[in-house]
């Protein structure tokens, strides 16, 4: 049973991040090592209210990485003001706009794409699943032309119908050994949510 004051929770309130999705992804880096002393350049999709932003940014403070830049996209309004951080209230799906804003920060290519997507459920199950497959669908691209080629990325997804093609189609295009299929301990038992990671 979902509990708003367990542990994790808890944590992030005590450690500073806007949420506690920030301690998924410091398992994810602490088993994976995503972000490195070469990641310089960083797109987070879908980052409000900015946990990832946040951890993200320590860790590029902490590997001293010269003149990082991360750039954070979200429907919301992002209230954060950290070094190396630009944010957009920008639709992700909007590929044109996309590309037209990384080119106005000088981003060509990324070191590492964070992706910590949750639709607006509907609570019709079939088409929360569809809808969560089908926007992250949509984001494919920008890993096929804005990522380096040794780049990685973290993507949240739902083991829902279009899982596993989707997990297939990233096997195809990058290798099944560069795909990592990840649960961290603190997703709640009972959440369908995992994460695939690029390494
Ligand atoms: C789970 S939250 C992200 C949490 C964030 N990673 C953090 O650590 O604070 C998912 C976000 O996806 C955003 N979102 C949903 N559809 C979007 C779209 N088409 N374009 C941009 N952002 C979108 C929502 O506004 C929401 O803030």
């Amino acid at each position: 049973m979902y509990n708003p004051y367990d542990f994790y929770f808890k944590q992030a309130k005590k450690v500073w991040f806007k949420a506690r999705s920030a301690f998924k992804l410091d398992e994810i880096q602490d088993k994976f090592h995503v972000i490195d002393k070469t990641t310089k350049y960083v797109i987070d999709i879908w980052c409000a209210p900015g946990s990832w932003l946040q951890y993200t940014i320590s860790q590029l403070q902490k590997n001293k990485v010269k003149d990082f830049k991360l750039v954070g996209f979200d429907l919301k309004q992002v209230e954060l003001n950290l070094p190396g951080l630009v944010t957009y209230k920008q639709d992700i799906t909007d590929q044109e706009k996309v590309k037209e804003l990384l080119a106005e920060q000088g981003i060509e290519k990324v070191d590492f794409i964070q992706s910590d997507m949750a639709p607006n459920t509907t609570g019709i199950k079939d088409l929360d699943a569809m809808r969560s497959v089908e926007l992250i669908e949509q984001t494919l691209w920008m890993y096929q032309t804005l990522l380096k080629p040794n780049g990685k990325f973290v993507i949240k997804i739902f083991m829902w119908p279009g899982f596993q093609e989707f997990v297939a189609k990233l096997k195809t295009i990058y290798g099944g050994k560069s795909i990592k299929i990840f649960k961290p301990k603190s997703c709640r038992a009972e959440s369908k949510e995992t994460y695939i990671v690029k390494i």
